[in-house]
């Protein structure tokens, strides 16, 4: 259990890496954290520091959602080898990978959302849970993707389209042939996204929330 120990704090650190806020110290030498809806996510990026920076911490944030799921699948079975001294039967594998690769794949989200390097403050699971869904099943992720296209194109409004892409992923993954890991991974992903837009939700209800390409939220 040392090496799940160690597969999960790995994949919480993958999803700590603070990309949102490096963005603002780097470019403007800002703390996004007290900028627009103060989330450390690429929306915020966008919104306080425009579309280049946006799109390089969209990328890195999808980026590390996958490699979290991806170094799953591997270290388990790698560190199973190690510390048992027998390989993996395949009856192991089959059963315990996509567990493993479920913690890990709510260890990132939980990272990037409470980094360990910014007070556990950050982003809102919406690019990193992107992430996460593509490396567990890339037509499950793009269904979701699809649906906050279309969300987008609607409304112009990234938190609800996020949170249509999130439903879209659970509906889809309990509608296609999954294991029960992956089923549980992306509803309780996709659960963790909605909560974390509690601010957003209530933003909505009052019809303050701001569209694609207005600034600031009204609300604090
Ligand atoms: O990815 C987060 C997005 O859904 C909302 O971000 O900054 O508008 O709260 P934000």
């Amino acid at each position: 259990w040392m090496a799940d120990v160690l597969g999960l704090a790995i994949a919480y650190l993958i999803g700590s890496i603070p990309t949102g806020y490096l963005a603002g110290k780097l470019l403007k030498g800002i703390d996004i954290r007290v900028h627009g809806s103060k989330s450390t996510g690429a929306t915020n990026v966008l919104r306080t520091l425009g579309k280049w920076p946006a799109l390089v911490v969209l990328l890195v944030d999808v980026l590390k959602g996958a490699a979290a799921v991806v170094f799953a699948r591997w270290f388990y079975p790698w560190s199973y080898a190690r510390w048992h001294d027998a390989q993996p039967t395949a009856l192991d594998l089959t059963t315990w990978t996509p567990w493993v690769a479920c913690v890990a794949g709510l260890a990132v989200l939980l990272g990037h959302g409470r980094s360990i390097w910014l007070s556990f403050t950050g982003g809102k699971s919406a690019a990193t849970g992107l992430g996460v869904l593509l490396a567990v099943s890339w037509p499950v992720g793009l269904g979701a993707a699809t649906a906050f296209g279309i969300g987008l194109a609607a409304f112009r409004i990234v938190s609800l389209s996020s949170m249509l892409a999130a439903l879209t992923a659970i509906i889809l993954i309990c509608s296609t042939e999954q294991s029960l890991p992956y089923r549980f991974l992306v509803i309780a992903g996709g659960l963790y996204l909605i909560v974390r837009h509690r601010a957003n939700i209530q933003r909505l209800l009052a019809g303050i929330e701001p569209r694609l390409g207005q600034s600031s939220p009204a609300s604090k």
